[in-house]
């Protein structure tokens, strides 16, 4: 059963080395264990100042009043985490393409990552353009190409005369992405949305249809990627705290919550299949510490006005910014 059909309308919707005390920490420190602290230093930037940004994450401009969302940072148990720096990461970046692969949790890191960079060198020339699924954000004096590719599923959808089918056994788009230097994936949000959205399963359930397609793409990594040329991140699963009983469970909340509640099963799938690759693939290990962060989506304050919900994406800047801190500090360690 290595393919099943999806309804047409579903995918539209849409360690490590630490400076403590300025010193090197021990490489056994895990950054994503630990807690959010209110800093007032924070955010890193101000969405006013951008050059564009997708209405679905721009809060603030769709009515949101609370600020505080927005001035939480990470502090991992053991270390501390390196200051963001825009600069440096673009004079790593420098002659390098950095790819992010995957559904709109990945357009929402990598529209972060376009304005922590951008901030960093406002006066740097940028150029921004669309062609397609291929979102290209390029800074010429540093001959850096930060992309978004969207690719939901990873693996591949084609069109029939039955209606669209997902291919959980091929993956020609990697034919896209084959040649960058940093690979950044991430998928899961989809797969959640086929089960609300219209669609028929055959004899499979949606976990195992993305364990399906992971390994389908685990085996592209291990057998197709030059590990000397391109390093390769998944971006762990980003939980949403819309339950089904509960669709406003994000509504009015302007606090991070304690403790998050459970692993989510579609990350323990992720994690089972990056322990069985041969070739080294970095988490972002960001599900437990996003889920502590119920106040940092739209909700009523994303796309759709007050006519719809999102407990799922996330305002920008907000915790995104942190995903794109933690991935900084994983590149400083290398
Ligand atoms: C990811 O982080 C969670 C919470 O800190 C932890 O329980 C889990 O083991 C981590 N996964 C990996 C692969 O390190
Ligand atoms: C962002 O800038 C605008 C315009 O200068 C200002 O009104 C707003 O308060 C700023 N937001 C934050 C979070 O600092
Ligand atoms: C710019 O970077 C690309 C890779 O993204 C590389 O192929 C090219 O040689 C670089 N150009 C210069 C002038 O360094
Ligand atoms: C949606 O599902 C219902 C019930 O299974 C079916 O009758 C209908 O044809 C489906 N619609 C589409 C667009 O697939």
């Amino acid at each position: 059963m290595d393919s099943f059909f999806v309804a047409a309308n579903i995918f539209f919707l849409l360690s490590l080395s630490v400076l403590v005390h300025g010193k090197i920490a021990a490489k056994g420190c895990d950054i994503f264990q630990g807690s959010w602290v209110f800093d007032n230093s924070y955010p890193l930037y101000n969405s006013t100042e951008c050059p564009s940004i997708e209405k679905e994450f721009d809060c603030q401009r769709n009515g949101r009043t609370d600020k505080d969302y927005m001035k939480y940072r990470w502090q991992p148990s053991g270390c501390k985490l390196p200051r963001f720096n825009g600069v440096d990461l673009l004079t790593k970046l420098k002659g390098k393409r950095l790819m992010f692969v995957g559904d709109s949790l990945g357009l929402n890191q990598w529209r972060s990552l376009t304005f922590m960079l951008h901030v960093a060198v406002p006066e740097a020339k940028y150029t921004s353009e669309r062609i397609g699924d291929l979102f290209k954000f390029k800074f010429p004096d540093y001959n850096a190409s930060i992309m978004f590719f969207w690719n939901a599923f990873l693996v591949d959808i084609t069109s029939e005369p039955k209606g669209r089918v997902l291919r959980l056994d091929s993956i020609s788009n990697s034919k896209i992405w084959g040649g960058m230097e940093l690979l950044i994936f991430n998928s899961w949000h989809c797969w959640d949305l086929i089960v609300y959205g219209n669609s028929t399963f055959k004899d499979m359930d949606r976990l195992s249809a993305y364990e399906k397609a992971l390994q389908t793409w685990a085996k592209w990594r291990d057998s197709h990627v030059d590990t000397a040329k391109t390093k390769v991140f998944f971006q762990g699963v980003s939980p949403d705290h819309a339950s089904k009983q509960d669709i406003e469970s994000c509504m009015g909340k302007t606090r991070p919550v304690k403790y998050s509640s459970r692993p989510h099963p579609a990350e323990l799938v992720l994690e089972k299949i990056l322990r069985a690759m041969s070739k080294p693939v970095y988490l972002l290990n960001i599900t437990e510490l996003s889920d502590l962060r119920i106040d940092g989506h739209p909700s009523v304050y994303g796309s759709g006005g007050h006519s719809s919900m999102d407990c799922s994406h996330w305002c920008l800047a907000g915790v995104p910014g942190t995903w794109n801190e933690l991935f900084y500090a994983a590149l400083v360690q290398n």
